[in-house]
């Protein structure tokens, strides 16, 4: 049998660094064989529901294409549209749809709710990002990584994320470092403070124990030598979409903004930028969301966490990152839905 048999898939780290590697390795081969032309449906006549309370591109899109190139039936639900955590519980909801399905992807709020359906589920539970994780953007990460060092593993790389700290991907960040080893600098300035909740207290708790994870207000340290730049928008999506808001995520961050002059600070002219998306790097796109003064105010006109000539220069590696979630989440999908060892897993 294989060891990812019947197990969700809730945060990083209910898996070992041997786990994380294996799924890349196959994600690697499952990638090579579509763009070859090669890829085998192993998983014709799975049925496959995908749940999202919160909105989605390239998560969604991904679990679709993946479930079509493997011959999986799928069903969308977003949560406005069923009885899902309203008029009936998620215990109910997991154990009903467990009789019907073969997997369950899940987009929520919170952590606690998908690890309440994990529990009553007899099928897989996959993350498709809650508030506090965001495990497949990261271990889609991860291979994109790989795919862009070349004298290095990803063990010995050094990445540096910067701007809103506070967030599934700072968090499932410092999950990837704690198993894997690598390098992490979490970039911020000092106010901002992580989550009160059970699950951000663990991992920041076990912050002390790496001396590979860093946490800084300096860029120049942060940044300096670093193999792979890192940022998110400043407001997530659990994150109230209000002025006020966005005018105090400015006010803190704008300093922390990838640009040209932060990648001189790396030291390394072959400092790669990555984003997991949505990005406001276009000013042409974002001014319609934004009252006109606190863009001036801010000087905000190249765009807000990253500049639009960092988002569209040869640095940046964004969009493998986006392309690469099909992969990984084929990989995730077929070694829990599959018992057996096939060819793939080898
Ligand atoms: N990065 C990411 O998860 O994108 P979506 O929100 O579009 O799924
Ligand atoms: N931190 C972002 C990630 C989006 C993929 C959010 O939760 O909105």
């Amino acid at each position: 049998m294989n060891q990812f048999y019947n197990k969700h898939f809730l945060k990083l780290l209910d898996f070992s660094k041997k786990d994380l590697y294996k799924l890349i390795t196959i994600s690697e081969k499952l990638k090579y064989n579509k763009k070859n032309f090669k890829e085998k449906k192993l998983l014709i006549g799975k049925n496959v529901i995908l749940i999202f309370e919160k909105n989605s591109t390239r998560t969604r899109c991904s679990f679709e294409i993946a479930c079509f190139d493997q011959g999986v039936n799928i069903t969308f639900l977003n949560t406005k549209d069923s009885h899902i955590g309203y008029k009936e519980s998620l215990k109910d909801s997991a154990k009903i749809l467990s009789r019907m399905y073969d997997g369950l992807e899940y987009r929520g709020y919170y952590q606690k709710n998908i690890e309440i359906l994990a529990k009553y589920s007899t099928i897989p539970v996959w993350n498709g990002l809650t508030n506090e994780f965001h495990p497949i953007q990261i271990l889609t990460d991860l291979l994109t990584i790989k795919e862009n060092i070349k004298n290095k593993n990803i063990d010995q790389i050094k990445l540096s994320y910067i701007g809103d700290i506070n967030n599934n991907i700072s968090y499932s960040l410092i999950e990837a470092s704690i198993i894997i080893g690598f390098t992490l600098y979490l970039i911020s300035p000092q106010k901002l403070e992580f989550k009160n909740n059970f699950y951000i207290k663990n991992i920041i708790n076990k912050i002390k124990y790496y001396n590979n994870i860093h946490i800084t207000n300096n860029i120049n340290i942060g940044v300096k030598n670093a193999d792979f730049i890192y940022t998110d928008v400043w407001l997530s999506m659990d994150e109230k979409n209000s002025f006020i808001l966005w005018e105090n995520k400015i006010k803190l961050l704008y300093n922390y903004q990838v640009n040209k002059s932060l990648l001189e600070k790396s030291e390394n002219n072959n400092v790669k930028i990555m984003h997991c998306l949505p990005s406001l790097h276009s000013y042409n796109h974002y001014k319609k969301l934004f009252n006109k003064n606190i863009l001036s105010k801010y000087n905000l006109y190249n765009g807000l966490e990253i500049t639009n000539d960092v988002f569209e220069s040869d640095k940046s590696i964004i969009f493998q990152q986006a392309e690469n979630k099909i992969h990984i989440i084929k990989a995730i999908m077929i070694t829990s839905l599959l018992k057996e060892n096939i060819n793939i897993f080898n």
